[in-house]
């Protein structure tokens, strides 16, 4: 084959801490704002700090810790991230998915995606919790751009189903289980850092989104490349740019996810439990 820097960079990561694992996970799960200190409930197998690996791209993000951490959630082995690096921190996207690749490696089959997001749709209130059905990735550059590597997926990937249909049920079921209200919709990636404007956002609606962020959409395509079955769900933190009148604040988005991490966690832990092999 070819020399291939991705393919090869994958490989010395895996390479450099699969001595460290404690046990093959089955789900893999992103941890996005809110969530960041889900695992501490948790009776921890072991623990990966993204420094150990070699190559591994760590975040600037002040605050933002960067470590895996293995442990069992109601039975089901999980490889939870805290910490993600986002396409604005100035990565290449094969490095922003390099995590989700790599556990992929490890063995994990399903992709749990977590993260918070500004709600497009005007029958969303900030707080409020949103099934991913389907996304939208057109606007930040295809992690799959390059070569091919065959051993991963096909060139040209199916994405009619990126959000599996059963794991959205489990979730569903989880959230009525809770008395939960629970959203569903479509979430729109854009590159950020800046929060967008108010005719971007009509944009974003006019394009049949229902959230907007800066994460998860580029994840769950190289997922489905690699043939994960993949769910999320987004916190929705704020109504979007010119749906109020106040601005928009990285304060406002950490506060209501803080506010919402409990429910948020419950939801989370559930569903898992139902994902068991
Ligand atoms: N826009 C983009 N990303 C976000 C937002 C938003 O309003 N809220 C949380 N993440």
């Amino acid at each position: 084959m070819e020399k291939n820097l991705v393919y090869e960079k994958l490989n010395r990561c895996y390479e450099s801490m699969k001595n460290k694992l404690p046990f093959k996970p089955q789900v893999a799960l992103i941890l996005g704002s809110g969530l960041g200190n889900y695992a501490e409930r948790f009776q921890e197998e072991g623990v990966i700090d993204y420094r150990e690996i070699e190559g591994f791209p760590v975040s600037t993000v002040p605050g933002h810790k960067g470590r895996f951490i293995f442990a069992h959630v109601e039975g089901t082995p999980v490889v939870m991230m805290q910490g993600r690096v986002h396409y604005y921190e100035g990565y290449p996207m094969s490095d922003v998915v390099l995590p989700v690749r790599l556990m992929r490696k490890m063995g994990a089959k399903v992709l749990f995606l977590t993260n918070a997001a500004g709600g497009v749709n005007f029958d969303f209130a900030p707080g409020d919790f949103m099934l991913i059905r389907d996304q939208i990735a057109s606007f930040v550059p295809s992690p799959l751009l390059g070569p091919n590597v065959e051993e991963w997926g096909a060139r040209f990937p199916d994405m009619s189903h990126i959000y599996d249909e059963d794991l959205q049920e489990i979730i569903r079921s989880s959230a009525s289980q809770m008395g939960l209200k629970l959203q569903e919709g479509v979430y729109l990636q854009l590159t950020g850092p800046a929060y967008e404007s108010p005719a971007e956002i009509r944009m974003c609606r006019a394009l049949g989104a229902d959230a907007v962020g800066m994460s998860t959409a580029c994840e769950a395509v190289a997922a489905n490349h690699m043939g994960y079955k993949i769910c999320g769900i987004s916190c929705i933190s704020n109504l979007a740019s010119g749906m109020t009148q106040q601005p928009l604040s990285h304060k406002e988005v950490q506060e209501t996810a803080d506010r919402m991490a409990v429910q948020f966690e419950e939801l989370v832990t559930r569903s898992i439990g139902k994902m068991k092999e």
